[in-house]
């Protein structure tokens, strides 16, 4: 099998030894591939919605020599699954609001999951707050580059969060913000940038709702500004 993307590899880094990985929208299946010829999974089973990406999983899993060990099945979320069936589950490349929804609509499978590894491509903060709200806690994190695109990826397990998070650690993560690492010091810089373009580009404005949008994207900006000030 061909080298995982650094994105699969800081999945994959963040997943604990399990008996049963659950891989929804697998597409390829290498990331199930790579947990199990790893020994991080004994058993394995990559979930797609569609029929192409599907047939690519059953491909890779058939060429890796993993038929016994890795079932692929096409469905919908973890509407494949059966209750207690994995211990483990990624969700991985797509956004927060649709990883959020697969959990939602899958929570019924998810009593005997005792680890979640999750890469939001974006909303992150969206993400953070379904699993707090729904007695989830991120008990690590990082943020991950390549080819110029950034990403997040955390691993949540059954466990309510005692002190509420700020919006900031909501989009960051806690972790991440405690830690400071060049990848996420890179990412809160790039969002700065951002945001003081949107803080000019408003400052034009006069309605009401503009205001109320000011006001957030100037704490936004106070916020990270704040942050950075603390990395050498
Ligand atoms: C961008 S790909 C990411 C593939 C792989 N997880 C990765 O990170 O490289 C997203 C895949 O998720 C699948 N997908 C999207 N929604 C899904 C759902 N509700 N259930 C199962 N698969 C889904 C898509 O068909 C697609 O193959």
């Amino acid at each position: 099998m061909r080298q995982l993307s650094l994105r699969l590899q800081a999945v994959l880094a963040l997943l604990q030894n399990t008996a049963c990985l659950g891989d929804i929208g697998s597409d390829h299946a290498f990331l199930v591939a790579a947990a199990v010829l790893q020994g991080k999974a004994r058993r394995g089973i990559a979930v797609e919605l569609c029929e192409l990406p599907w047939q690519q999983s059953k491909r890779t899993v058939h060429a890796l020599g993993l038929s016994e060990v890795v079932d692929v099945r096409l469905g919908d979320g973890l509407e494949p699954l059966l209750p207690g069936e994995v211990r483990a589950l990624c969700i991985a490349g797509m956004g927060g609001g649709t990883i959020r929804g697969i959990l939602e609509r899958g929570r019924d499978k998810l009593s005997q999951v005792s680890q979640m590894v999750l890469q939001p491509n974006v909303d992150a903060g969206v993400l953070r707050r379904y699993l707090c709200d729904t007695g989830y806690s991120v008990t690590d994190e990082t943020v991950v580059e390549e080819a110029g695109v950034v990403y997040q990826v955390m691993r949540a397990e059954p466990g309510q969060v005692d002190v509420l998070y700020t919006p900031l650690e909501l989009e960051y993560g806690r972790i991440n913000l405690s830690r400071l690492d060049p990848q996420t010091v890179s990412l809160l810089k790039r969002d700065l940038a951002h945001w003081r373009r949107v803080e000019m580009s408003l400052q034009a404005g006069t309605q009401g709702h503009i205001e109320e949008r000011r006001q957030w994207v100037s704490e936004r900006v106070c916020a990270l500004k704040e942050v950075l000030e603390n990395v050498c």
